[in-house]
């Protein structure tokens, strides 16, 4: 079920028409649903009911304070993965005791504002950052929890750049030496063990994966408590894919994925966390955008809307498919046409979609590209000096920009020229 449908022929995100929106905000922009924020995130929390747990959402995927204060209100956590997140998380009103701080390079600085602030976890990545966190908490007379993550080696069958669990990857600890860094880490002052960490890639579209990651991860909690370790806690980490494409099959359902945690490590009677971003926003949200031109190629017409790959780069990036849309209903039997859909920007991988089936489209018309709302707005930047695209939320019949556009005075007044020049 969506919140993004078409009501008397054109495209609504819940009850507010889209073209509404364009009007008071101008293109391109994004868009969330709240009340699909909360539905993705009530599937998850109902698959992992009859268990103690706490879902962290992986705040990296969509940040705005809007969205985190939303999911907060509805119980989750935050997953963060910088000082700049967790200062936001904290901003929004999360709870310190329900932020988890992941991530393969924390400084110093970030973790010892962490610290101050209070944190729920450290999800530790190396041993010289262990070593660093025990020094800084000595320092600071405090004990920080942490849990270790490990790299269980287990192939993610996801595309590569957002594979993390595979022995190749700089996530984690090996699995094999898993046994020595908690012996170390139990040796070190300032540290309090609570659990097991792991998170293997991002989109998953198959359970298999994830079985094989949490098998490993139960029994190497037995092996740990044999150790004489108290993990309490596991953090299984995101990454349950969505479907992006129509017509292309279904990820794993939500309830699936809570029935496999359940079979793999149910027994161990752990405190249950899991990190996921994108099945809670990305498909929550659209990025709108005006067609400027339709231009004429020697074998091919090109749809040259105002959203660039600076405002989503996902396509540039990964060679991600995002549903095009237009916002007026295409007619019953509308003749339907290929267009290579592309952005302004001065290259050629500014390119949303070729050949893309959309009906007869003119200058003017407005698009919109689904599944956009995780790893969207957050991977924006202004390459080409174009304004940082502005964010809005939607909740049954109103909206509010969660993030306004940027004047080009705001940008231009950010650079600082010397003195000497
Ligand atoms: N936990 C950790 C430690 C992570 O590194 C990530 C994502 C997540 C949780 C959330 O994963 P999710 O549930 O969203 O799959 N920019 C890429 C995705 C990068 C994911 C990075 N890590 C994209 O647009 O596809």
């Amino acid at each position: 079920m969506d919140y993004f449908l078409y009501n008397d022929g054109a495209l609504h995100a819940e009850d507010v028409a889209l073209s509404q929106i364009a009007t008071a905000v101008g293109t391109p922009f994004y868009v969330y649903s709240s009340a699909s924020l909360l539905r993705h995130f009530k599937l998850l929390d109902d698959a992992l009911q009859g268990m103690d747990h706490l879902i962290c959402y992986a705040m990296k995927a969509a940040s705005n304070q809007a969205i985190l204060k939303l999911l907060g209100d509805a119980g989750a956590g935050m997953d963060v993965v910088s000082g700049g997140e967790y200062a936001r998380a904290r901003a929004a009103g999360i709870p310190a005791e329900r932020i988890v701080f992941s991530g393969v390079g924390k400084t110093r600085s970030e973790m010892e504002m962490v610290m101050r602030g209070g944190i729920r976890q450290f999800n530790v990545e190396s041993e010289p950052e262990m070593r660093l966190l025990s020094q800084l908490a000595v320092e600071l007379e405090q004990i920080a929890p942490i849990t270790i993550r490990i790299n269980p080696d287990v192939d993610a069958k996801t595309h590569a750049k957002i594979s993390t669990g595979k022995k190749e990857d700089k996530f984690g600890i090996p699995i094999s030496r898993a046994r020595e860094v908690y012996a170390l880490a139990a040796g070190l002052p300032g540290l309090k063990i609570v659990g097991i960490d792991v998170h293997i890639g991002s989109q998953l579209t198959e359970l298999e994966p994830f079985a094989l990651a949490y098998e490993k991860v139960a029994k190497l909690a037995e092996i740990l408590r044999a150790d004489g370790h108290e993990i309490m806690r596991l953090d299984l980490g995101g990454g349950l894919g969505i479907p992006y494409e129509k017509n292309n099959g279904y990820p794993p359902s939500p309830a699936d994925y809570g029935a496999l945690i359940r079979e793999k490590v149910g027994h161990l009677g752990c405190e249950i966390e899991i990190e996921p971003g994108r099945f809670i926003t990305g498909n929550a949200g659209l990025l709108v955008s005006e067609v400027i031109y339709v231009k004429e190629g020697e074998d091919r017409e090109f749809l040259i809307v105002d959203g660039a790959m600076n405002d989503l780069i996902r396509p540039a990036m990964y060679g991600a498919h995002h549903e095009i849309v237009p916002i007026v209903e295409p007619a019953a039997g509308a003749d339907y046409q290929p267009y290579d859909v592309v952005g302004p920007v001065c290259e050629s991988g500014d390119t949303f979609a070729k050949g893309r089936a959309l009906p007869e489209m003119q200058a003017g018309d407005l698009i919109a590209f689904r599944s956009a709302g995780a790893y969207g707005a957050v991977m924006a930047s202004e390459y080409n000096s174009r304004p940082l695209v502005p964010e809005v939320m939607v909740h049954g019949d109103q909206f509010a920009v969660i993030r306004a556009r940027p004047s080009l005075e705001d940008i231009i007044n950010r650079d600082i020229i010397p003195e000497w020049q």
